[in-house]
């Protein structure tokens, strides 16, 4: 779920609870006015059922989010899911309570209370942690003074886990890009997925998404051919379209020749590609398709 319409769907969970505890609390210390009483029932029921379905709502996206995590969960997600579980035999004691034990109604008070005050903490920190980590992402680059820090196999757990949220790391793993593409693409993923991914983050990522493009170059036998294949193809035909949709498609030499004859015609500049230039990138492309 986004988490703008979770913060949303959360502070409605909370305002919603308060106002059905509010008149809970209103019903309880009119003793005599029956008239005014059963109006505010029905308030508290029709609330009531609202805050049992958003509740319910909430707890369907977490667990589907909590089954698709690869890696151990955070301290601050352990605490938010026993928080909301809690809050399911809370909720249950008092509908029972409710419906079959009106001797104990005097406790009814206490539990309602109970309930919104767990919901406004799990609200707490759903909500507030996004409000309170949203702007603080800027265009992060690796520089000099990161050497120290950064770690293969630390960018990799940390690509692994926080990249294949949206995607499947196939589409990570399969792009070819140069250090500035892969900066751009890395942030652009970071904004997308903000705050979850940090600068930390960025960079480490970075690194490790450098370096293994590095290695699976250098493990090429025609690695140096296929830098300049590579580095014309993301200079010249990421003009009009991204570069997956040249690295996603598989074709034979034949067809990349009037692959790359069309998108000269479509570009219609005498001088974008030199015949040579043409001659290397059909190779490089169908050299591709061999290999893999
Ligand atoms: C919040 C969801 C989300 C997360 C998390 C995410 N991505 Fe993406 N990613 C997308 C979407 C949506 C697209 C397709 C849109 C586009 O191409 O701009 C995409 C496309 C891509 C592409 C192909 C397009 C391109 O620009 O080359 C790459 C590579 C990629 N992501 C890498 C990553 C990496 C690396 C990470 C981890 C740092 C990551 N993604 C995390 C949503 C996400
Ligand atoms: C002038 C803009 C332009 C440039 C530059 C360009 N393309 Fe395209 N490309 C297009 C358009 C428009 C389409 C979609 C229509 C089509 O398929 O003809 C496309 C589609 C494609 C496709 C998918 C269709 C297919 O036939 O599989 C591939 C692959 C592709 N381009 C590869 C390349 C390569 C390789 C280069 C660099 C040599 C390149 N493009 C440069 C405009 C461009």
């Amino acid at each position: 779920m986004n988490p703008l319409i979770a913060s949303v769907l959360a502070t409605m969970f909370v305002i919603i609870g308060g106002v059905t505890v509010l008149i809970m609390l209103e019903m309880t210390g009119k003793t005599r006015d029956n008239a005014g009483k059963t109006g505010l029932i029905l308030a508290h029921r029709i609330l009531g059922y609202l805050f049992l379905s958003l509740f319910g709502f909430m707890l369907f996206f977490m667990i589907r989010k909590v089954a698709g995590f690869q890696e151990e969960l955070t301290a601050r997600a352990v605490f938010h899911i026993v928080l909301a579980l809690s809050l399911v035999p809370l909720i249950l004691v008092k509908v029972l309570v409710v419906r079959r034990l009106p001797q104990l109604s005097e406790k009814l008070p206490l539990l309602g209370i109970a309930i919104f005050m767990l919901s406004f903490g799990l609200t707490g920190i759903t909500a507030g942690y996004y409000v309170l980590h949203r702007s603080n992402l800027t265009y992060t680059t690796l520089s000099a003074q990161d050497n120290d820090v950064l770690n293969m196999e630390l960018g990799k757990a940390i690509m692994n886990k926080k990249c294949s949220k949206c995607h499947s790391l196939e589409r990570v793993y399969r792009a070819y890009k140069s250090d500035d593409g892969w900066a751009g693409t890395v942030n652009k993923m970071a904004l997308l997925d903000s705050p979850n991914i940090t600068t930390f983050d960025v960079k480490q990522v970075l690194n490790y998404l450098i370096e293994q493009q590095k290695e699976r170059q250098a493990k090429n036998p025609a690695g140096l051919e296929d830098d300049v294949g590579k580095s014309l193809v993301s200079s010249k035909c990421s003009v009009c379209h991204n570069l997956d949709r040249v690295f996603g498609a598989r074709k034979n030499e034949k067809q990349w020749t009037t692959t790359v004859g069309r998108m000269v015609t479509t570009m219609d500049e005498p001088d974008f590609l030199s015949e040579q230039e043409k001659s290397d990138i059909i190779a490089f492309l169908s050299r591709r398709e061999a290999i893999e």
